[in-house]
C-alpha cells in the first residue's frame, strides 16, 4: 500500500476538511472515547466472578485494574470506535470490541515495563504495575488481561453473530501473537545493542505496535461489515497509521521529558534500543513520519468527510507531545 508522493499532492484539496478540525475539537472527541471506554473497563473489572470463573482475587484484580484504569490516550478503543462509527457499525459491539483491543495493548505495557524487558518504573505518571505490586502479579495481570480480552469478544454480548465475533478473534489473536505484538518485542530486545537497518527496525515496529494498532481498525471494519475494497483500505490506513506511531514515540522519546511523557524519556538510547531515530536522527524522523501521514490520509480519501475523525487522528499521532 506505498504510494508515491506525486499522487497524494495531485488531490490535496480534497483533504481540506480534515483540518478544519482543529486541535481543541478533535482532544475533546477523544476525551469522548476514553471516557466511555475507561467506564468499560471499570465495569468489566469487578470483583463478582462471571458464570464460569470460581472467585476473583482481589490483589490480581487490583493489579489489572491499576494497568488499565490509570488514564492512557485509548488511542486504540479510539480507531476502533471511530471506524466502526463511520461504517454504521452497532455502537455497543464496537465498545466492547475497544475494551477487548485496550486490554491487550494494558497487558503489553505491563509485561513491557517489567524488569526483563524495559525495566520502567514510570508508566502514565504512576507506578508501573511491578512496582505498586510486585513481578510476578503484573506477569500475573498481564496473563489476566490478555485473556480477558478473549473473553469479552467470544461473549455474545459483543454481537449476536458468531461469524462476527470469530472474525474478531482471529483479527486480534493474529495481531497479538508470535506474529505480531508479542513477536515485534522479542525483536525489539533482540535489537539492543545491535546496529540494525531501515528494514529490519521497520519490520520491528510495524509488529510490535503497528500490528495492535492496524487491527484496531480492521476490527472496526468487522463490527461495521466494511466491504472488501474498505476494509482493505482501512487496513492500509491503520498500517501507516501504527508504523507512524512508533516512529512518533520513539522521536518523543527524545523530545520530551518524563513529566510531559509520564514514562521515562531518553530511554531508548540509555538501553541500546534500535530506532529509525538512532538511525537517522529525529529531523529525518520527523519527515519520515509526515510522508506516512500523506500516505494515511490518501489511503481514506475514498470515504470522503465521513472519515474525517480518523484522518484527523492520524495528525494527532505524528503530531502529539505525549
Ligand atoms: C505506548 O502506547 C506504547 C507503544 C506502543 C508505543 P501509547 O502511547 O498508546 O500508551 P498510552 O495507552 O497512551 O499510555
Ligand atoms: C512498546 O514500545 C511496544 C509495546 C508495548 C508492545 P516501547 O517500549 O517503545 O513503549 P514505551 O515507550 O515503553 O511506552
Ligand atoms: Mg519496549
Ligand atoms: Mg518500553
Ligand atoms: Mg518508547
Amino acid at each position: 500500500m506505498r504510494l508515491r508522493c506525486n499522487q497524494i499532492q495531485r488531490a490535496p484539496h480534497r483533504q481540506i476538511w480534515i483540518f478544519e478540525l482543529n486541535k481543541q475539537k478533535f482532544q475533546e472527541r477523544l476525551a469522548l472515547r476514553a471516557s466511555q471506554i475507561a467506564a468499560e473497563l471499570d465495569s468489566l473489572l469487578q470483583s463478582a466472578p462471571q458464570q464460569g470463573e470460581i472467585t476473583r482475587p482481589q490483589k490480581l484484580l487490583a493489579a489489572m485494574r491499576h494497568g488499565v484504569l490509570n488514564g492512557g490516550k485509548r488511542l486504540r478503543p479510539f480507531l476502533l470506535m471511530e471506524t466502526a462509527q463511520m461504517l454504521g457499525g452497532n455502537e455497543k459491539s464496537a465498545l466492547r470490541a475497544a475494551a477487548a483491543i485496550e486490554c491487550v495493548h494494558c497487558y503489553s505495557l505491563i509485561h513491557d515495563d517489567l524488569p526483563a524487558m524495559d525495566d520502567d518504573d514510570l508508566r502514565r505518571g504512576q507506578p508501573t504495575v511491578h512496582v505498586a505490586f510486585d513481578e510476578a502479579t503484573a506477569i500475573l495481570a498481564g496473563d489476566s488481561l490478555l485473556t480477558m480480552a478473549f473473553d469479552i469478544l467470544a461473549d455474545p454480548q459483543t454481537h449476536r453473530e458468531s461469524e462476527v465475533r470469530s472474525q474478531l478473534v482471529l483479527c486480534l489473536a493474529r495481531s497479538s501473537g508470535i506474529g505480531g505484538m508479542a513477536g515485534g518485542q522479542i525483536l525489539d530486545l533482540a535489537a539492543e545493542h545491535q546496529n540494525w537497518g531501515e528494514k529490519d527496525i521497520r519490520t520491528m515496529q510495524s509488529m510490535k505496535t503497528g500490528a495492535l494498532i492496524r487491527s484496531a481498525c480492521e476490527m472496526g471494519a468487522i463490527v461495521g461489515k466494511a466491504d472488501t475494497q474498505s476494509k482493505a483500505a482501512l487496513v492500509g490506513f491503520g498500517e501507516l497509521a501504527g508504523r507512524a506511531f512508533q516512529l512518533a514515540d520513539d522521536i518523543l522519546d527524545v523530545t520530551q521529558s518524563t513529566e510531559t511523557l509520564g514514562k521515562q524519556a531518553a530511554k531508548d538510547d540509555e538501553q541500546g534500543k534500535s530506532t529509525l531515530v538512532s538511525l537517522v536522527g529525529v529531523a529525518k524522523a520527523r519527515q519520515m513520519a509526515n510522508e506516512m501521514l500523506q500516505e494515511a490520509l490518501f489511503v481514506l480519501q475514498p470515504f470522503g468527510e465521513r472519515a474525517k475523525w480518523l484522518a484527523r487522528s492520524a495528525k494527532f499521532i505524528v503530531e502529539r507531545d505525549h
